[in-house]
């Protein structure tokens, strides 16, 4: 097994660290290969991407990338040219996020326990507004004119919402909401109703319901207990999977993993959070989301039992939490001791 690592910069190399510890300590022996990527890079040598390294991360099995950026980095630099070129061109489509309110820890809503929040959004990642098809006209003038169009195509709504219900098959509820605002964007919508439609039907024994997408943001906050797994649109996924973050302990908990089912180029593996320039360099970020994204990495790799063992041992970590200010290399030692 190979895994690319893609730390980045700020506290993306502090908790990247911490995940290799704990990969290592639960399963020795995986080769990991440094790609030296982000703002830093940028800033010394003008390139974000270049071809020869998108080459070299495409013989990887996977890549665990930290968090890429750097408030000196001018916006859409590394987003665009790095992270969403990643996820294009390796065909990322299932970007899934799965949210879960942890034991020992608390989340902003009061009267939720721990245990009553286990959803996994599952969000398209190839398409619609991200792919960068529009244009303008007139820039910096009064008649300035810019379009930002959604692509959707059947291939790929279709084969992420398969995705989804595949996944619902696996868990204990079994239910996919499917949220969009197909009363409004009836075009995409309604492509995205028919297909839903169309793919329920050969999950018979999984039960559907579909949501607006505000709607959606109401209930993540006032009932996210209903939630099983979500499919969703590249954008209004981005959005809920903040919200839903917030709702379960906080953006340093959040794994995600850019996922190509196909397997014909790496997947990716990474927190949620950015490189929190505002912490970095201090030794205080948590680095569970990262630890987080380890697992979801090995299960990708069909490594199931040491996914479960990092999970196990992250429940007690966070158990064992006191509000004490966390040390980031602290937590790492302890969850790989617990997985060891
Ligand atoms: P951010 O996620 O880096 O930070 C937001 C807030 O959360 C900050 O106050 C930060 O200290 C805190 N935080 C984040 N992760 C934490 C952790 N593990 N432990 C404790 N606290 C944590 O988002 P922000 O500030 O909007 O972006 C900073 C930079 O990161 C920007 O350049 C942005 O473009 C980039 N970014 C990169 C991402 C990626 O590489 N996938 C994702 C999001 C942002
Ligand atoms: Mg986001």
């Amino acid at each position: 097994m190979r895994i690319a690592v893609v730390a980045g910069d700020g506290i993306g190399t502090e908790v990247v660290a911490e995940g290799l510890k704990v990969l290592d300590a639960v399963l020795p022996g995986v080769e990991t290969t440094a790609y030296d990527l982000g703002a830093a890079r940028y800033h010394r040598t003008g390139e974000v991407f270049p071809d020869s390294v998108r080459d070299e991360l495409a013989q990887h099995d996977a890549i665990l990338l930290g968090a890429v950026g750097d408030p000196s980095v001018p916006p859409g630099v590394l987003e665009r040219g790095l992270l969403l070129k990643l996820r294009f061109d390796f065909d990322q489509y299932v970007n899934l996020r799965p949210s879960r309110l942890w034991p020992g820890t608390s989340g902003p809503l009061g009267g939720v326990k721990p245990g009553e929040i286990d959803f996994v959004v599952v969000r398209e990642g190839t398409e619609g507004l991200y792919t960068g098809a529009g244009g303008g006209l007139h820039r910096g003038t009064p008649a300035e004119i810019a379009t930002e169009e959604s692509l959707n195509t059947r291939h790929g709504v279709e084969r992420v919402i398969r995705d989804a219900f595949a996944r619902a098959g696996k868990r204990a509820r079994r239910k996919v909401t499917m949220v969009h605002k197909t009363n409004v964007l009836t075009h995409a919508g309604g492509l995205w109703a028919r297909t839903f439609a169309e793919v329920a039907k050969e999950f018979p024994d999984i039960a559907t319901e579909y949501q607006h997408v505000d709607a959606a943001a109401m209930f993540m906050v006032t009932n996210p207990q209903r939630y099983d797994v979500i499919v969703t649109d590249n954008l209004f996924g981005d959005i809920l999977t903040d919200i839903a973050a917030a709702v379960t302990g906080g953006i340093g908990l959040a794994a995600s993993g850019c996922i190509n089912p196909t397997r014909a180029f790496p997947s990716m593996f990474e927190p949620v959070h950015g490189s929190a320039p505002d912490i970095a360099g201090q030794g205080k970020a948590d680095p569970v989301a990262a630890i987080l994204s380890v697992a979801l990495c090995l299960e990708h790799l069909g490594h199931p039992d040491e996914a479960r063992k990092i999970e196990e041992a992250v429940a007690t970590e966070l158990s064992g939490r006191t509000g004490e200010p966390i040390r980031t290399a602290e937590v790492g030692d302890r969850v790989s001791v617990l997985v060891a």
